[in-house]
Protein backbone atom coordinates (compact mmCIF):
# COMPACT_ATOMS: atom_id res chain seq x y z
CA UNK A 1 0.00 0.00 0.00
CA UNK A 2 1.67 3.48 -0.83
CA UNK A 3 1.62 6.02 1.48
CA UNK A 4 0.23 9.08 0.03
CA UNK A 5 -1.85 12.29 1.37
CA UNK A 6 -4.73 10.59 1.74
CA UNK A 7 -3.17 7.58 3.79
CA UNK A 8 -1.33 9.76 5.87
CA UNK A 9 -4.39 11.84 6.70
CA UNK A 10 -6.51 8.51 7.11
CA UNK A 11 -4.37 7.43 10.05
CA UNK A 12 -4.35 11.15 11.47
CA UNK A 13 -7.91 10.49 12.00
CA UNK A 14 -8.18 7.11 13.30
CA UNK A 15 -6.87 8.13 16.36
CA UNK A 16 -7.72 11.04 18.78
CA UNK A 17 -4.32 13.32 19.92
CA UNK A 18 -5.80 13.71 23.11
CA UNK A 19 -5.57 9.91 23.59
CA UNK A 20 -2.19 9.84 22.15
CA UNK A 21 -0.41 12.44 24.26
CA UNK A 22 -2.63 11.26 27.27
CA UNK A 23 -0.54 8.42 27.12
CA UNK A 24 2.94 10.23 27.75
CA UNK A 25 1.44 13.13 29.62
CA UNK A 26 -0.97 13.71 32.30
CA UNK A 27 -4.11 15.97 31.03
CA UNK A 28 -6.56 17.79 32.37
CA UNK A 29 -9.79 19.07 30.57
CA UNK A 30 -10.58 22.23 31.10
CA UNK A 31 -13.89 23.60 28.74
CA UNK A 32 -13.47 22.10 25.22
CA UNK A 33 -9.72 21.61 24.78
CA UNK A 34 -6.61 19.76 27.13
CA UNK A 35 -4.51 20.97 29.32
CA UNK A 36 -0.89 19.75 29.60
CA UNK A 37 2.61 20.97 31.04
CA UNK A 38 4.72 20.93 27.85
CA UNK A 39 7.13 18.39 28.10
CA UNK A 40 9.03 20.67 25.26
CA UNK A 41 10.30 23.51 27.81
CA UNK A 42 10.61 24.07 31.48
CA UNK A 43 7.03 24.38 32.25
CA UNK A 44 5.42 24.93 35.25
CA UNK A 45 1.85 25.49 34.69
CA UNK A 46 0.14 24.10 32.15
CA UNK A 47 1.12 25.96 29.27
CA UNK A 48 0.23 23.46 26.43
CA UNK A 49 -3.51 22.77 24.47
CA UNK A 50 -4.07 20.13 23.10
CA UNK A 51 -7.58 20.65 20.58
CA UNK A 52 -9.85 17.98 20.15
CA UNK A 53 -11.71 19.62 17.61
CA UNK A 54 -8.39 21.19 15.86
CA UNK A 55 -6.40 17.88 16.42
CA UNK A 56 -3.25 19.66 17.28
CA UNK A 57 -1.70 20.87 20.34
CA UNK A 58 -0.02 24.51 20.83
CA UNK A 59 2.55 25.73 23.80
CA UNK A 60 1.20 29.28 24.36
CA UNK A 61 5.05 29.50 25.61
CA UNK A 62 7.48 27.66 23.72
CA UNK A 63 5.24 28.01 20.79
CA UNK A 64 5.43 24.16 20.10
CA UNK A 65 2.49 23.20 17.75
CA UNK A 66 1.19 20.77 15.73
CA UNK A 67 -0.34 17.34 14.79
CA UNK A 68 -0.09 13.86 16.74
CA UNK A 69 2.87 13.02 14.61
CA UNK A 70 4.90 16.08 15.21
CA UNK A 71 4.11 15.29 18.79
CA UNK A 72 5.22 11.51 18.55
CA UNK A 73 8.16 13.21 16.27
CA UNK A 74 9.55 15.51 19.18
CA UNK A 75 8.86 13.35 22.09
CA UNK A 76 10.00 10.49 20.91
CA UNK A 77 12.83 11.82 18.97
CA UNK A 78 11.80 9.52 15.66
CA UNK A 79 11.31 10.68 12.38
CA UNK A 80 7.68 11.61 10.67
CA UNK A 81 7.46 8.45 8.44
CA UNK A 82 8.50 6.05 12.32
CA UNK A 83 5.68 8.07 13.77
CA UNK A 84 3.09 7.44 11.16
CA UNK A 85 4.02 3.40 11.97
CA UNK A 86 3.42 4.19 15.48
CA UNK A 87 0.26 5.67 14.88
CA UNK A 88 -0.39 3.03 11.78
CA UNK A 89 0.67 0.03 14.53
CA UNK A 90 -1.66 1.17 17.23
CA UNK A 91 -4.76 1.07 14.84
CA UNK A 92 -4.26 -1.92 13.21
CA UNK A 93 -3.38 -0.30 9.70
CA UNK A 94 -0.74 -2.24 7.65
CA UNK A 95 1.94 0.09 6.63
CA UNK A 96 4.25 -1.16 3.73
CA UNK A 97 7.26 1.31 4.40
CA UNK A 98 9.70 -0.31 2.16
CA UNK A 99 7.79 0.74 -0.99
CA UNK A 100 7.94 4.17 0.53
CA UNK A 101 10.25 5.93 -1.67
CA UNK A 102 10.99 8.47 1.65
CA UNK A 103 12.88 5.60 3.25
CA UNK A 104 16.14 5.90 4.51
CA UNK A 105 17.91 3.23 2.18
CA UNK A 106 19.89 1.04 4.17
CA UNK A 107 22.86 1.93 2.36
CA UNK A 108 24.28 1.75 5.82
CA UNK A 109 23.86 -1.67 6.33
CA UNK A 110 27.20 -2.65 5.51
CA UNK A 111 28.28 -0.17 8.22
CA UNK A 112 26.09 -1.35 10.59
CA UNK A 113 26.95 -4.70 10.28
CA UNK A 114 30.49 -4.09 10.71
CA UNK A 115 29.85 -2.34 14.11
CA UNK A 116 28.00 -4.91 14.95
CA UNK A 117 30.60 -8.05 13.76
CA UNK A 118 32.99 -5.91 15.54
CA UNK A 119 31.43 -6.00 18.97
CA UNK A 120 30.17 -9.22 19.23
CA UNK A 121 34.24 -10.15 18.37
CA UNK A 122 35.85 -7.79 20.93
CA UNK A 123 33.21 -8.79 23.65
CA UNK A 124 34.23 -12.14 23.05
CA UNK A 125 37.81 -11.66 23.82
CA UNK A 126 37.67 -10.61 27.20
CA UNK A 127 36.72 -13.73 27.98
CA UNK A 128 39.76 -15.46 26.69
CA UNK A 129 43.08 -16.01 27.88
CA UNK A 130 44.13 -12.88 25.82
CA UNK A 131 41.44 -11.06 28.00
CA UNK A 132 42.84 -11.74 31.83
CA UNK A 133 44.62 -8.85 32.15
CA UNK A 134 41.97 -6.23 30.96
CA UNK A 135 39.04 -8.07 32.99
CA UNK A 136 41.47 -7.74 35.84
CA UNK A 137 41.47 -3.87 34.98
CA UNK A 138 37.98 -3.64 35.02
CA UNK A 139 37.22 -5.25 38.00
CA UNK A 140 39.62 -3.66 40.04
CA UNK A 141 37.37 -0.84 39.11
CA UNK A 142 34.74 -2.26 40.12
CA UNK A 143 33.02 -3.83 37.01
CA UNK A 144 30.48 -6.43 37.21
CA UNK A 145 29.87 -9.10 34.50
CA UNK A 146 26.32 -7.82 34.72
CA UNK A 147 28.25 -4.15 34.04
CA UNK A 148 30.37 -5.54 31.15
CA UNK A 149 27.46 -7.38 29.58
CA UNK A 150 24.98 -4.67 29.95
CA UNK A 151 27.40 -2.00 28.29
CA UNK A 152 28.87 -4.65 25.90
CA UNK A 153 32.30 -4.14 27.12
CA UNK A 154 35.12 -5.59 24.74
CA UNK A 155 38.49 -6.02 23.95
CA UNK A 156 40.86 -5.34 21.04
CA UNK A 157 44.02 -7.43 20.53
CA UNK A 158 46.59 -7.49 17.91
CA UNK A 159 45.53 -6.61 14.18
CA UNK A 160 42.82 -9.65 14.30
CA UNK A 161 39.72 -7.45 13.32
CA UNK A 162 41.02 -6.37 10.18
CA UNK A 163 41.55 -9.77 8.82
CA UNK A 164 38.21 -10.89 10.28
CA UNK A 165 36.67 -8.44 8.21
CA UNK A 166 38.27 -8.81 5.30
CA UNK A 167 37.85 -12.66 5.64
CA UNK A 168 33.80 -11.19 5.27
CA UNK A 169 35.06 -9.80 1.76
CA UNK A 170 34.19 -5.81 2.73
CA UNK A 171 35.65 -3.30 0.67
CA UNK A 172 39.23 -1.53 1.97
CA UNK A 173 37.06 1.51 1.14
CA UNK A 174 33.95 0.16 3.82
CA UNK A 175 36.36 -0.76 6.03
CA UNK A 176 38.25 2.35 6.23
CA UNK A 177 35.24 4.34 6.07
CA UNK A 178 33.91 2.45 9.60
CA UNK A 179 36.80 4.10 11.59
CA UNK A 180 37.77 0.24 13.18
CA UNK A 181 40.34 0.02 10.28
CA UNK A 182 42.97 2.17 9.62
CA UNK A 183 45.05 2.75 6.25
CA UNK A 184 48.90 3.90 7.30
CA UNK A 185 51.22 1.77 4.74
CA UNK A 186 48.12 -0.77 4.66
CA UNK A 187 45.29 -1.73 6.66
CA UNK A 188 45.56 -2.14 10.12
CA UNK A 189 42.90 -2.45 13.07
CA UNK A 190 42.11 1.03 14.44
CA UNK A 191 42.15 -0.34 18.01
CA UNK A 192 45.20 -2.50 19.58
CA UNK A 193 45.02 -3.70 23.12
CA UNK A 194 42.50 -1.54 24.16
CA UNK A 195 39.55 -1.98 26.32
CA UNK A 196 36.77 -1.34 23.86
CA UNK A 197 33.20 0.58 24.61
CA UNK A 198 30.59 0.39 22.11
CA UNK A 199 29.24 3.83 21.00
CA UNK A 200 25.43 3.66 19.85
CA UNK A 201 23.00 6.01 18.06
CA UNK A 202 19.62 7.31 19.98
CA UNK A 203 18.22 3.57 18.81
CA UNK A 204 20.80 1.58 20.67
CA UNK A 205 22.25 0.28 17.31
CA UNK A 206 26.22 0.82 17.89
CA UNK A 207 27.84 3.21 15.99
CA UNK A 208 31.42 3.05 16.54
CA UNK A 209 34.06 2.89 19.32
CA UNK A 210 35.65 4.28 22.03
CA UNK A 211 39.07 2.11 23.29
CA UNK A 212 40.80 2.87 26.42
CA UNK A 213 44.22 2.20 27.44
CA UNK A 214 44.23 0.01 30.50
CA UNK A 215 48.11 -1.62 30.58
CA UNK A 216 50.10 0.81 28.79
CA UNK A 217 50.69 4.45 29.42
CA UNK A 218 50.16 5.61 26.36
CA UNK A 219 49.94 9.11 25.55
CA UNK A 220 45.87 9.03 24.71
CA UNK A 221 44.01 7.43 26.89
CA UNK A 222 40.86 6.87 24.60
CA UNK A 223 40.69 6.71 21.46
CA UNK A 224 37.45 6.89 19.44
CA UNK A 225 36.90 6.08 16.09
CA UNK A 226 36.58 9.01 13.32
CA UNK A 227 33.02 10.35 13.09
CA UNK A 228 31.41 8.38 9.92
CA UNK A 229 27.87 8.70 7.58
CA UNK A 230 26.18 7.20 11.03
CA UNK A 231 28.93 8.71 13.52
CA UNK A 232 28.82 12.09 14.52
CA UNK A 233 29.92 12.82 17.94
CA UNK A 234 27.77 15.91 18.29
CA UNK A 235 24.44 14.14 17.70
CA UNK A 236 24.52 11.43 20.40
CA UNK A 237 24.68 11.55 23.77
CA UNK A 238 26.65 8.24 26.16
CA UNK A 239 23.32 5.78 26.89
CA UNK A 240 20.68 7.82 25.56
CA UNK A 241 18.92 4.56 24.82
CA UNK A 242 19.61 2.89 28.44
CA UNK A 243 18.40 6.18 30.10
CA UNK A 244 15.37 7.09 28.30
CA UNK A 245 12.55 5.56 30.36
CA UNK A 246 14.56 5.81 33.38
CA UNK A 247 14.66 9.50 33.19
CA UNK A 248 10.94 9.86 32.27
CA UNK A 249 9.87 8.20 35.67
CA UNK A 250 12.03 9.99 37.82
CA UNK A 251 11.73 12.88 35.67
CA UNK A 252 15.16 13.98 35.68
CA UNK A 253 18.23 13.81 33.72
CA UNK A 254 21.92 13.45 34.73
CA UNK A 255 24.74 14.60 32.69
CA UNK A 256 28.05 13.74 33.20
CA UNK A 257 31.50 14.42 30.95
CA UNK A 258 32.22 10.74 30.65
CA UNK A 259 31.47 7.80 29.74
CA UNK A 260 33.23 5.76 33.04
CA UNK A 261 30.92 8.21 34.80
CA UNK A 262 27.53 7.03 33.45
CA UNK A 263 29.14 2.81 34.05
CA UNK A 264 29.99 4.05 37.69
CA UNK A 265 26.95 5.52 38.32
CA UNK A 266 24.75 2.45 36.99
CA UNK A 267 27.13 0.33 39.60
CA UNK A 268 25.90 2.13 42.25
CA UNK A 269 21.58 2.06 40.86
CA UNK A 270 21.61 5.40 39.23
CA UNK A 271 20.47 4.84 35.62
CA UNK A 272 18.78 8.36 34.94
CA UNK A 273 22.90 9.51 33.19
CA UNK A 274 23.89 10.05 29.83
CA UNK A 275 27.34 11.33 29.22
CA UNK A 276 28.43 14.18 26.62
CA UNK A 277 32.02 12.48 26.29
CA UNK A 278 34.37 15.16 26.83
CA UNK A 279 33.13 17.87 24.00
CA UNK A 280 31.63 20.80 24.48
CA UNK A 281 27.58 20.35 24.15
CA UNK A 282 26.06 21.11 20.59
CA UNK A 283 22.48 22.16 20.33
CA UNK A 284 21.23 19.15 19.10
CA UNK A 285 22.87 17.79 22.55
CA UNK A 286 20.84 20.11 24.25
CA UNK A 287 17.85 19.09 22.59
CA UNK A 288 18.11 15.81 23.10
CA UNK A 289 18.69 16.39 26.92
CA UNK A 290 15.17 18.54 26.74
CA UNK A 291 13.66 15.05 25.03
CA UNK A 292 15.03 13.50 28.01
CA UNK A 293 13.41 15.66 30.74
CA UNK A 294 13.31 19.29 30.98
CA UNK A 295 14.22 18.52 34.84
CA UNK A 296 18.35 18.92 33.95
CA UNK A 297 21.20 17.94 36.36
CA UNK A 298 24.83 18.86 35.23
CA UNK A 299 27.37 17.45 37.06
CA UNK A 300 30.49 17.66 35.17
CA UNK A 301 34.18 16.96 36.87
CA UNK A 302 35.31 19.38 39.68
CA UNK A 303 37.92 20.55 37.64
CA UNK A 304 38.16 24.14 35.84
CA UNK A 305 37.58 22.15 32.66
CA UNK A 306 34.31 20.64 34.22
CA UNK A 307 33.39 24.15 35.15
CA UNK A 308 33.98 25.24 31.61
CA UNK A 309 32.26 22.77 30.46
CA UNK A 310 29.01 23.52 33.16
CA UNK A 311 29.10 27.04 31.78
CA UNK A 312 28.86 26.45 27.96
CA UNK A 313 26.61 23.80 28.73
CA UNK A 314 24.31 25.56 30.63
CA UNK A 315 24.32 28.49 27.95
CA UNK A 316 23.07 25.89 25.31
CA UNK A 317 20.63 24.55 27.70
CA UNK A 318 19.54 28.07 28.30
CA UNK A 319 19.06 29.21 24.56
CA UNK A 320 16.40 26.24 24.59
CA UNK A 321 14.59 27.78 27.23
CA UNK A 322 16.18 25.15 29.95
CA UNK A 323 17.41 26.32 33.28
CA UNK A 324 19.54 23.28 34.17
CA UNK A 325 20.72 22.88 38.16
CA UNK A 326 24.59 21.76 38.93
CA UNK A 327 26.26 19.62 40.70
CA UNK A 328 30.30 20.76 41.53
CA UNK A 329 31.62 17.87 43.29
CA UNK A 330 34.48 18.66 45.44
CA UNK A 331 38.63 17.62 45.54
CA UNK A 332 38.27 18.09 41.90
CA UNK A 333 36.59 14.53 41.48
CA UNK A 334 34.45 13.32 38.46
CA UNK A 335 31.52 11.14 39.63
CA UNK A 336 33.27 7.92 39.22
CA UNK A 337 36.20 8.84 41.48
CA UNK A 338 33.64 10.97 44.19
CA UNK A 339 30.92 7.49 44.62
CA UNK A 340 34.51 5.54 45.19
CA UNK A 341 35.75 7.79 47.70
CA UNK A 342 32.85 8.81 49.44
CA UNK A 343 30.10 6.05 48.71
CA UNK A 344 26.64 6.55 46.66
CA UNK A 345 24.74 8.23 49.82
CA UNK A 346 26.75 11.09 50.15
CA UNK A 347 26.44 11.53 46.00
CA UNK A 348 23.17 10.69 46.44
CA UNK A 349 22.67 13.95 48.57
CA UNK A 350 24.39 15.89 46.19
CA UNK A 351 21.74 14.77 43.51
CA UNK A 352 19.18 16.11 46.31
CA UNK A 353 19.63 19.16 46.74
CA UNK A 354 21.56 20.95 43.25
CA UNK A 355 22.25 24.39 43.41
CA UNK A 356 20.39 26.49 41.42
CA UNK A 357 22.26 28.06 37.76
CA UNK A 358 22.63 31.03 39.23
CA UNK A 359 23.94 30.38 42.40
CA UNK A 360 26.21 28.50 40.76
CA UNK A 361 27.11 30.93 38.98
CA UNK A 362 27.21 33.45 41.24
CA UNK A 363 29.11 31.12 43.32
CA UNK A 364 31.70 31.37 40.20
CA UNK A 365 31.73 34.90 39.73
CA UNK A 366 32.51 35.12 43.66
CA UNK A 367 35.59 32.91 43.50
CA UNK A 368 36.95 34.86 40.65
CA UNK A 369 37.20 38.08 42.52
CA UNK A 370 39.74 40.09 44.56
CA UNK A 371 37.56 41.81 47.14
CA UNK A 372 40.57 44.16 48.00
CA UNK A 373 40.40 45.69 44.49
CA UNK A 374 37.66 47.95 44.01
CA UNK A 375 37.90 47.39 39.81
CA UNK A 376 37.15 43.95 40.65
CA UNK A 377 34.54 44.32 43.37
CA UNK A 378 32.55 46.83 40.91
CA UNK A 379 32.75 43.95 38.17
CA UNK A 380 31.81 41.49 40.55
CA UNK A 381 28.81 43.59 41.07
CA UNK A 382 27.88 44.22 37.34
CA UNK A 383 28.65 40.25 36.12
CA UNK A 384 26.22 39.53 39.34
CA UNK A 385 23.18 42.23 37.82
CA UNK A 386 23.35 40.63 34.68
CA UNK A 387 22.79 37.18 36.10
CA UNK A 388 20.19 38.18 38.68
CA UNK A 389 18.26 40.60 35.74
CA UNK A 390 16.49 37.29 34.61
CA UNK A 391 15.36 36.31 38.07
CA UNK A 392 11.49 37.13 38.74
CA UNK A 393 10.87 35.72 41.88
CA UNK A 394 11.03 38.50 44.08
CA UNK A 395 11.97 36.64 47.13
CA UNK A 396 15.05 34.89 45.22
CA UNK A 397 15.70 38.71 44.16
CA UNK A 398 15.58 40.14 47.71
CA UNK A 399 18.08 37.23 49.29
CA UNK A 400 20.58 37.86 46.62
CA UNK A 401 20.60 41.24 46.57
CA UNK A 402 21.48 40.45 50.39
CA UNK A 403 24.01 38.02 49.47
CA UNK A 404 25.76 41.09 47.30
CA UNK A 405 25.65 43.85 49.73
CA UNK A 406 27.34 41.21 52.51
CA UNK A 407 29.98 40.74 49.59
CA UNK A 408 30.32 44.11 48.85
CA UNK A 409 29.65 46.04 51.25
CA UNK A 410 27.47 48.44 48.87
CA UNK A 411 24.23 48.67 50.23
CA UNK A 412 21.13 47.06 49.18
CA UNK A 413 18.96 49.83 47.99
CA UNK A 414 22.49 51.25 45.60
CA UNK A 415 22.59 47.07 44.64
CA UNK A 416 18.52 47.26 43.70
CA UNK A 417 18.65 50.21 41.54
CA UNK A 418 21.85 48.98 39.64
CA UNK A 419 19.31 46.31 38.74
CA UNK A 420 16.46 48.60 38.02
CA UNK A 421 18.72 50.41 35.36
CA UNK A 422 19.49 47.14 34.11
CA UNK A 423 15.99 45.93 33.37
CA UNK A 424 15.20 48.99 31.83
CA UNK A 425 17.68 48.79 28.99
CA UNK A 426 16.98 45.11 28.54
CA UNK A 427 13.04 46.15 28.56
CA UNK A 428 13.90 48.30 25.66
CA UNK A 429 16.04 45.73 23.68
CA UNK A 430 13.40 43.36 24.00
CA UNK A 431 10.60 45.05 22.63
CA UNK A 432 12.70 46.25 19.91
CA UNK A 433 13.19 42.63 18.93
CA UNK A 434 9.85 41.93 17.80
CA UNK A 435 8.43 44.79 16.25
CA UNK A 436 7.31 44.02 13.16
CA UNK A 437 7.16 46.87 10.28
CA UNK A 438 3.31 47.05 8.42
CA UNK A 439 4.18 44.64 5.91
CA UNK A 440 5.52 42.11 8.07
CA UNK A 441 2.58 42.28 9.78
CA UNK A 442 0.30 41.72 6.46
CA UNK A 443 1.86 39.17 5.09
CA UNK A 444 1.52 37.36 8.17
CA UNK A 445 -2.61 38.06 9.01
CA UNK A 446 -2.75 38.04 5.20
CA UNK A 447 -1.78 34.26 5.51
CA UNK A 448 -3.61 33.45 8.75
CA UNK A 449 -6.77 33.92 6.62
CA UNK A 450 -5.15 32.21 3.87
CA UNK A 451 -4.88 29.09 5.72
CA UNK A 452 -8.46 29.62 7.22
CA UNK A 453 -10.41 30.17 4.64
CA UNK A 454 -10.79 28.68 0.95
CA UNK A 455 -11.72 32.00 -0.15
CA UNK A 456 -9.20 33.59 0.69
CA UNK A 457 -6.54 31.93 -1.25
CA UNK A 458 -8.83 32.94 -3.86
CA UNK A 459 -8.52 36.40 -3.53
CA UNK A 460 -4.70 36.04 -3.38
CA UNK A 461 -5.06 33.76 -6.48
CA UNK A 462 -6.86 36.35 -8.62
CA UNK A 463 -4.63 39.32 -7.12
CA UNK A 464 -0.80 37.79 -6.21
CA UNK A 465 1.42 39.71 -4.23
CA UNK A 466 4.72 39.50 -3.11
CA UNK A 467 6.09 38.46 0.56
CA UNK A 468 8.85 40.32 1.71
CA UNK A 469 9.94 37.30 4.16
CA UNK A 470 11.52 34.16 2.34
CA UNK A 471 10.23 31.64 4.57
CA UNK A 472 6.49 32.69 4.13
CA UNK A 473 6.95 33.06 0.77
CA UNK A 474 7.47 29.51 0.62
CA UNK A 475 4.90 29.03 2.41
CA UNK A 476 2.65 30.64 0.94
CA UNK A 477 3.61 28.25 -2.67
CA UNK A 478 3.11 25.29 -0.16
CA UNK A 479 -0.22 26.66 0.73
CA UNK A 480 -1.65 27.33 -2.73
CA UNK A 481 0.19 23.98 -3.84
CA UNK A 482 -1.49 21.83 -1.22
CA UNK A 483 -5.17 24.06 -1.81
CA UNK A 484 -4.81 23.36 -5.33
CA UNK A 485 -5.29 19.59 -4.79
CA UNK A 486 -7.16 19.33 -1.91
CA UNK A 487 -9.81 21.39 -1.54
CA UNK A 488 -9.63 22.38 1.82
CA UNK A 489 -6.49 23.26 4.28
CA UNK A 490 -7.06 21.33 7.19
CA UNK A 491 -4.38 22.72 9.23
CA UNK A 492 -3.76 18.88 11.37
CA UNK A 493 -3.10 17.28 7.59
CA UNK A 494 -1.30 20.36 6.47
CA UNK A 495 1.06 19.76 9.33
CA UNK A 496 1.98 16.36 8.03
CA UNK A 497 2.36 17.41 4.67
CA UNK A 498 4.89 20.49 6.32
CA UNK A 499 6.64 17.84 8.52
CA UNK A 500 9.64 16.96 6.92
CA UNK A 501 10.38 20.82 6.06
CA UNK A 502 11.12 22.16 9.15
CA UNK A 503 11.92 26.10 8.41
CA UNK A 504 8.40 26.29 7.02
CA UNK A 505 6.58 24.26 9.67
CA UNK A 506 8.13 26.96 12.61
CA UNK A 507 6.74 29.91 10.05
CA UNK A 508 3.49 28.04 10.01
CA UNK A 509 3.45 27.96 13.41
CA UNK A 510 4.30 31.50 14.11
CA UNK A 511 1.45 32.34 11.85
CA UNK A 512 -1.33 30.01 13.34
CA UNK A 513 -0.95 30.77 16.82
CA UNK A 514 -1.48 33.98 16.37
CA UNK A 515 -4.01 36.18 17.89
CA UNK A 516 -5.70 37.75 15.91
CA UNK A 517 -9.81 37.78 14.83
CA UNK A 518 -10.76 34.89 13.10
CA UNK A 519 -12.89 37.22 11.23
CA UNK A 520 -11.90 39.06 8.08
CA UNK A 521 -13.89 41.03 5.14
CA UNK A 522 -13.42 41.55 1.64
CA UNK A 523 -11.75 45.15 2.13
CA UNK A 524 -9.15 43.65 4.94
CA UNK A 525 -7.33 41.29 2.29
CA UNK A 526 -7.36 43.45 -0.34
CA UNK A 527 -5.54 46.24 1.77
CA UNK A 528 -2.97 43.61 2.64
CA UNK A 529 -2.58 42.72 -0.79
CA UNK A 530 -2.32 46.06 -1.50
CA UNK A 531 0.13 47.28 1.26
CA UNK A 532 2.35 44.12 0.36
CA UNK A 533 2.18 45.29 -3.52
CA UNK A 534 3.35 48.57 -2.56
CA UNK A 535 6.05 47.53 -0.38
CA UNK A 536 7.63 45.14 -3.63
CA UNK A 537 6.99 48.38 -5.95
CA UNK A 538 9.42 49.94 -3.21
CA UNK A 539 11.70 47.60 -3.13
CA UNK A 540 11.92 47.87 -6.94
CA UNK A 541 12.20 51.12 -6.66
CA UNK A 542 15.48 50.84 -4.40
CA UNK A 543 16.72 48.68 -6.74
CA UNK A 544 16.38 50.72 -9.76
CA UNK A 545 18.21 53.27 -7.71
CA UNK A 546 20.69 51.81 -7.28
CA UNK A 547 21.52 50.78 -10.67
CA UNK A 548 21.04 54.74 -11.84
CA UNK A 549 23.67 55.33 -9.57
CA UNK A 550 25.83 52.45 -11.45
CA UNK A 551 25.11 53.93 -14.66
CA UNK A 552 27.90 55.69 -16.84
CA UNK A 553 25.68 55.56 -20.22
CA UNK A 554 23.61 58.57 -20.66
CA UNK A 555 20.91 57.23 -22.56
CA UNK A 556 20.41 54.22 -20.08
CA UNK A 557 20.41 56.33 -16.81
CA UNK A 558 17.07 58.00 -18.58
CA UNK A 559 15.35 54.96 -19.13
CA UNK A 560 15.83 54.21 -16.07
CA UNK A 561 14.74 57.43 -14.50
CA UNK A 562 11.76 56.90 -16.67
CA UNK A 563 11.09 53.47 -14.88
CA UNK A 564 11.23 55.39 -11.41
CA UNK A 565 8.99 57.51 -12.23
CA UNK A 566 6.81 55.05 -13.63
CA UNK A 567 6.95 53.31 -10.56
CA UNK A 568 6.24 56.05 -8.13
CA UNK A 569 3.09 56.96 -9.83
CA UNK A 570 2.28 53.67 -8.35
CA UNK A 571 2.68 54.11 -4.73
N1 LIG B 1 37.88 11.64 26.07
C1 LIG B 1 38.37 11.38 24.80
N2 LIG B 1 39.71 11.36 24.57
C2 LIG B 1 40.61 11.57 25.59
C3 LIG B 1 40.13 11.86 26.88
C4 LIG B 1 38.76 11.88 27.09
O1 LIG B 1 37.58 11.19 23.90
N3 LIG B 1 41.90 11.52 25.34
C5 LIG B 1 36.43 11.67 26.31
C6 LIG B 1 35.93 10.30 26.67
O2 LIG B 1 34.70 10.09 26.00
C7 LIG B 1 35.71 10.37 28.16
C8 LIG B 1 35.43 11.85 28.39
O3 LIG B 1 36.14 12.52 27.39
O4 LIG B 1 34.60 9.59 28.51
C9 LIG B 1 35.84 12.36 29.75
O5 LIG B 1 37.25 12.28 29.88
P1 LIG B 1 37.99 12.04 31.26
O6 LIG B 1 37.30 12.78 32.35
O7 LIG B 1 39.45 12.26 31.04
O8 LIG B 1 37.80 10.47 31.42
P2 LIG B 1 37.12 9.67 32.59
O9 LIG B 1 35.67 9.58 32.30
O10 LIG B 1 37.52 10.18 33.92
O11 LIG B 1 37.76 8.23 32.33
P3 LIG B 1 38.72 7.43 33.32
O12 LIG B 1 38.03 7.40 34.62
O13 LIG B 1 38.80 6.08 32.65
O14 LIG B 1 40.03 8.12 33.35
MN1 LIG C 1 37.37 9.16 35.78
Amino acid sequence: MEINDDKISEIRKSVNIVDVISEYIPLERKGRNYFAVCPFHDDHNPSMSISPEKQIYTCFVCGAHGNVFNFLMDYENITFLEALKLVANKVGIYLDVSKNPNKIKDKFDDLYNIYDIANKYYQNNLHTKDGVEALNYLKNRGFTDETIKTFGVGLSTNNQITKLLKAKKYSDDILIKSGIVSNNNGLHDTFINRIMFPLSDLDGKVIGFSGRIYKTDDSSKYVNSKESDIFKKGKILYNYHRAKEECRKKKCVVVVEGFMDVIALHMVGIYNVVATMGTAVTNEQAKLLKRLSTNIILCFDGDEAGNKATLSCSKELESIGIVPKIIRLPDNCDPDEFTKKYGVDEFNNYLLNPKSLLDYKLDELKKQTNFSNSDEVSKYLKDAIIELSSVTDPIVKEIIIKRLSDDTNISMSTISGMLKNKKNVAKTEKKQIIKLNKYEKSERELIFYMIRYPEVIKIYKNNKCYFPTQEFRYLVNEIVHYCDKNSELIVADFLSYLSDKKELLNAFNVIDTMEISDNYTYEQIMDYINELNEFSIKVQIERLMNEFKKETDSLKKIEIAKEIQDLKVRV
